[in-house]
């Protein structure tokens, strides 16, 4: 079978670990040039790029806080330097800063605040800079959560409201760029094994796992293809929505 993104160029925010770099494997594995970006992790991140190329697509990891919008438009515009174009924008890059009650007198107010920056304005400005010179028919797909649209435990208000406002911009997003067959979606992923999630796989209470339709965790792989799915050119139809990868945890 031909690979279906031969020929285009994706940025993934967040590649250097966990869903990001599963994601930028899999684009690459049909045939994507893929820039990754990372906050901390240069050596991880170099490990990513190396794994790229030995797929034969070209490959590049760029460092760029997310908590700093200022950073989205110097990193989009190394992209297009580095490969000549952005097809493909994925925001990945975020944190779960969770398990404190809003109320609660030992909630750090300022963590929750930058985690709204990362979560929510930095991928706003990565959305602005990459509208800016995405190709026609570009994809735009951010990483979500099943929380942005149910939330079903105390303590997680600030995340799951940063990820459900993703979802908001997504879908004006998704409107204004309609006019250049640019698409913009959200995948909410469900809960997977990696850093984020440290330690919680078979740790959960059972109240959490039995509110999914199937209770498990989710494979990267499987979020990784809805992702694929929608850069790729059977998808083009698809915009200002949300896809659950979560195994029915939103249902
Ligand atoms: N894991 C879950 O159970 C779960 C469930 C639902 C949704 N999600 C969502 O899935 C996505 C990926 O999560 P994950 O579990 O793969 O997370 P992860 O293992 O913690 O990896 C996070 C990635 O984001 C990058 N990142 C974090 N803060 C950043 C910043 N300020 N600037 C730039 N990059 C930053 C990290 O870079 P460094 O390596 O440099 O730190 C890393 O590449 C996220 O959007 C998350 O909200 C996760």
């Amino acid at each position: 079978m031909s690979k279906t993104l031969l020929g285009k160029v994706a940025l993934v925010a967040g590649g250097s670990r966990g869903l990001g770099a599963a994601i930028a494997q899999a684009l690459a594995d049909q045939g994507a040039d893929v820039a990754i970006s990372y906050v901390s992790s240069q050596e991880k991140a170099a490990a990513v790029v190396e794994l790229l190329k030995a797929k034969g697509v070209r490959a590049i990891a760029i460092q760029a806080d997310q908590g700093n919008p200022a950073a989205a438009e110097p990193l989009i515009s190394t992209v297009v330097e580095a490969f000549g174009k952005l097809d493909i924008l994925v925001n990945n890059a975020a944190v779960a800063w969770q398990g404190k009650t809003i109320d609660d007198p030992q909630i750090d107010n300022a963590a929750m605040d930058q985690q709204w920056m990362i979560n929510t304005m930095g991928v706003i400005a990565n959305i602005r800079a990459a509208s800016k010179v995405l190709s026609e028919g570009g994809r735009i797909i951010s990483i979500g959560s099943g929380l942005g649209t149910r939330i079903a435990f105390r303590g997680t208000t600030d995340y799951a409201a940063s990820k459900a406002a993703v979802v908001g911009y997504s879908k004006g997003a998704a409107r204004d760029l309609g006019g250049r067959k640019i698409t913009v979606n959200v995948v909410q992923a469900g809960l997977m094994d990696t850093d984020m999630a440290a330690g919680s796989k078979g740790m959960l209470p059972p109240i959490i796992m039995d509110s999914h339709a199937i209770p498990r965790f989710a494979e990267l792989s499987e979020v990784a293809a809805a992702v694929v799915f929608l850069a790729g050119p059977d998808a083009g139809f698809i915009t200002g929505t949300v896809i659950d990868v979560n195994g029915g945890f939103t249902a």
